[in-house]
Parts: C-alpha cells; sequence; structure tokens
C-alpha cells in the first residue's frame, strides 16, 4: 500500500470550517449568488471551494477542473475569482443547468425582456395537463400545474436558444419542487404522497426567481467581466476535449459506490420538460451515461465479475479488489434482493481508474487535486474506497496523498442494513 509522503504529513491546508461547510444538502450556498439558482442536494460548500483555491494560491492564469461538475459550484466560484475552469457533467439536465448558471453575464434587460415575453404569451395560452405523466399530476395541484404548463408552452414557443432563453428555462426548472405540493426526500427523491405545507403559487415563484437572478447577474457582473467557465456535457472517463497537461488544479467529488443512484436526481424535472417519460426511459437518457455507483446500473447492464477484473484500469488494486467482491457474490446470495453490489463496487473501481488515467493526461506535473469521497459497506461488506482512489490515483501518475477525515457515516444504526462505521473526508492528491 502506497504510504503517505512528506509534503501531507500534516495537511498543508488548514480549513477551520470545512467539518460543517461540506455539507450533502448543499445548504451553505443557499444565500449566495449564482450557486442558489437551482438546489441540487449533492453539492458541496462553495466557500471551502473558495478557501481551498486561495489556500493552493491559484491564479488567474490557472485552469481548475471538475470532472463531476453536478450543478456547477467549482466553476461559479472560478467565475466569481477570475479564474479559468472546465467542469464536466454527464447528467444531461444537470449538464444543462450548470452551463445556464455559467450565463450570468448576459445582459440583464434582454434577460428581463425575455421573462416578460413569456409572461404575457403564458397569460393567453390554453393549459392542458392532462398529457402529463402521473408522477406530475400527482405533484401538483390542478390550478398550479395549468400555470406552470402555460409558462412551458409559452416558453416553447419563444425559445430560441440564446443566452436568456436558457436562463428562462433555468428559472421555470428551479420554481417546479417550491411550486410542487409534493415532498421532498433527502437526495431529492420527490414524494407524491406527502403533501407539504408550503407551496409558493407559480407566478409569484416565477417573477421572484426572475428578480433573483437579476439581482446575481449584477452582482457578478460588477465582479467580473465574463464567465472563464466551460462545461463539457460529457464523460470524465474520456475528457477528449480538453488538452494535455492544461490544468492546475481539480477539486471534486465523485458519486459515492452505493450512495445514491444520480440517474434519480432530476427525474422529476425532466419528467415535466417530456425529456423522459418514466422509470423505463432513466436507465437510457441518463444512468447508461454514468460511472457505475450503484447496484441498479450494474444490474441493467448486466455486468460481468471477470471481465471487469480484467479491465486494465483496476490493475493496482484487483487482488483486494478481487477478495472483496468476491465475498460481496457469495453474501448476496444470502439476501432476498440479491442486489449486484459485486459488479457495481467492481465497476465503479473501473471508472474510477479511468478517471484518474484521464485527469493525469490532462493535469500538469505538480498538478494539485482533492476529492471529497466516502466509503462504502454494501450488505456490510467493507470497501476502503479513499485507499482504493488514492492507489490508482498513484498508479495513474500522481505521487503524493493523504485522507483527511471530515465526519462519520452511518452511525445512526436505526433502520440501518448493516452496522459497519463509515466515513467522508478529503483526499488530496498531488503530483
Ligand atoms: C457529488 S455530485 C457533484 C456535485 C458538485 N460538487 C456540486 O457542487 O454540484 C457528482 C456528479 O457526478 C456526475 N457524474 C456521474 N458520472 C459522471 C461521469 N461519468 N462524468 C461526469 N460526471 C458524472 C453526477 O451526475 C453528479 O452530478
Amino acid at each position: 500500500m502506497q504510504t503517505q509522503l512528506t509534503l501531507f504529513e500534516k495537511p498543508s491546508v488548514t480549513m477551520p470550517d470545512l467539518k460543517v461547510s461540506r455539507s450533502g444538502t448543499f445548504v451553505d450556498n443557499i444565500a449566495l449568488p449564482v450557486h442558489r439558482w437551482f438546489r441540487y442536494s449533492a453539492g458541496f460548500a462553495a466557500q471551502w471551494v473558495e478557501q481551498v483555491l486561495q489556500e493552493w494560491g491559484i491564479g488567474h492564469d490557472s485552469i481548475v477542473l471538475d470532472p463531476f461538475a453536478g450543478s456547477g459550484t467549482v466553476c461559479v466560484v472560478c467565475d466569481a475569482l477570475r479564474i479559468k475552469s472546465i467542469g464536466v457533467e454527464a447528467h444531461p439536465i444537470v449538464a444543462r443547468i450548470c452551463k445556464a448558471k455559467l450565463l450570468w453575464k448576459t445582459p440583464v434587460d434582454p434577460f428581463a425582456d425575455f421573462a416578460a415575453q413569456v409572461l404575457k404569451s403564458a397569460r393567453t395560452q390554453k393549459a392542458r395537463t392532462s398529457d402529463y405523466a402521473s408522477l406530475i399530476r400527482r405533484s401538483f395541484d390542478e390550478d398550479s400545474l395549468a400555470v406552470l404548463e402555460s409558462l412551458k408552452t409559452a416558453w416553447s414557443s419563444l425559445q430560441d436558444q440564446s443566452p436568456e432563453s436558457e436562463l428562462v428555462w433555468l428559472a421555470l426548472t428551479a420554481i417546479l419542487r417550491p411550486t410542487s405540493k409534493a415532498g421532498t426526500a433527502q437526495w431529492q427523491y420527490i414524494l407524491p404522497n406527502k403533501t407539504k405545507k408550503k407551496v409558493a403559487p407559480p407566478l409569484l415563484a416565477f417573477q421572484q426567481q426572475i428578480e433573483l437572478m437579476k439581482s446575481d447577474m449584477r452582482w457578478m457582473q460588477s465582479r467580473a467581466e465574463q464567465s472563464r467557465g466551460q462545461i463539457i456535457a460529457g464523460d470524465a472517463r474520456s475528457m477528449a476535449v480538453i488538452m494535455p497537461k492544461q490544468v492546475d488544479a481539480v477539486i471534486t467529488s465523485p458519486p459515492y459506490a452505493n450512495n445514491y443512484d444520480y440517474a434519480d436526481a432530476l427525474r422529476f424535472e425532466m419528467t415535466f420538460w417530456g425529456d423522459v417519460n418514466g422509470w423505463g426511459d432513466i436507465h437510457d437518457k441518463v444512468r447508461k451515461h454514468l460511472i457505475v455507483s450503484s447496484s441498479q446500473h450494474s444490474s441493467r447492464e448486466r455486468l460481468k465479475l471477470e471481465d471487469l477484473l480484467e479491465t486494465e484500469s483496476v490493475a493496482p488494486i484487483r487482488d483486494e479488489l478481487r477478495q472483496v467482491v468476491h465475498k460481496l457474490a457469495i453474501v448476496r446470495e444470502s439476501h432476498g434482493g440479491k442486489k449486484h453490489y459485486h459488479t457495481m463496487i467492481a465497476a465503479y473501481c473501473r471508472d474510477i481508474g479511468l478517471v484518474l488515467q484521464e485527469l493525469r493526461r490532462v493535469c500538469k506535473q505538480g498538478a494539485r487535486m482533492c476529492w471529497v469521497i466516502g466509503d462504502s459497506a454494501p450488505y456490510g461488506v467493507y470497501c476502503p474506497i479513499e485507499r482504493w482512489i488514492a492507489e490508482l490515483a498513484v498508479a495513474a501518475g500522481f505521487e503524493q496523498h493523504h485522507f483527511e477525515k471530515l465526519r462519520d457515516r452511518n452511525i445512526k444504526w436505526k433502520n440501518r442494513k448493516h452496522r459497519v462505521p463509515l466515513k467522508e473526508g478529503l483526499l488530496w492528491i498531488e503530483g
């Protein structure tokens, strides 16, 4: 096993707020301009990203990469600091939201005019709500859905792929949850059977969202002249559009193994827009483009354990991985659901290995990385994910690493399927 090297015997970065600021609920960003345009549960805290960049002394001409960009926290922070950034995101609607956030430089007046035209046209639309999927019909009052439908029809008739039209699309997408009567569980699972108390009226919510975006655009425009971020709607396992040895620093958080099925993250929004029709579509349109991190993914793809173990990208950890996944293959036989955790863990390591090889290709020598990461124990079988990532990073050509634990996970045993303690923390990598 790779041991820590001197650079990280003491973490080179001390961040007093860090332990509270990496929140899985995105709460720290709700008050921050542009970040707050869309609430993405998986996001990490913008202020923490800013601290890391400052500690690292990242200058305006450096390039910062987030290969799992999500809602674009890293790129929006870089924009505010006038640093160049690249974000890669494979979930199509998440990538679109992320791209729209980087349009903050759009002049405010044309944006406001476009929104006003949508509102005006919506008033003349005859709304038909019966064609919506049951998830959508069950999640809204009839009247609210009729208003949202008329806004959507108005937007669709006016949209021209201009920055202002994309920003108004984002505004409408962002008000779907606040105007829905359905509850939202952890990780943005929509719960049509749970009614919430506070439901915003759609027209008011839309106007407020437009006002909020206008004020944030003015705020950003007073700080920076233009966005220096580039969002690639693509796959972190093959970032061919990024030239070799461009990147100075990486701040990222990949999906954790067996924590959450990201394909489901914005099913509600995608269903409203007609991008997917129910569960069946989710795999083909979203999940199969993501790294494998859920058992649904590995079972749908019918992955073969021995093929996965033979892939070159897991070679550095193959012996230990083989033992763990074979144990999982045995343990699953004693569980009713027979979930495909064994192939999921092997595919997860294959995919993370590929991402690290790509990062080595695009990063300069001496680049710095910070990964927010958690370990995993499906069926109670422990998988030392953060150590495996560190070993894969070294095999890819990075030199040093240090894991800094932030918190325990899975320690409230009630309702838990196993009692193996888990943790979450920062994996600092350099070289
Ligand atoms: C933990 S979230 C990142 C959240 C982000 N830090 C933020 O602040 O919004 C991980 C993201 O990785 C994305 N993802 C999964 N597989 C990917 C792949 N192969 N390439 C790029 N992004 C991927 C998921 O869709 C998800 O949005």
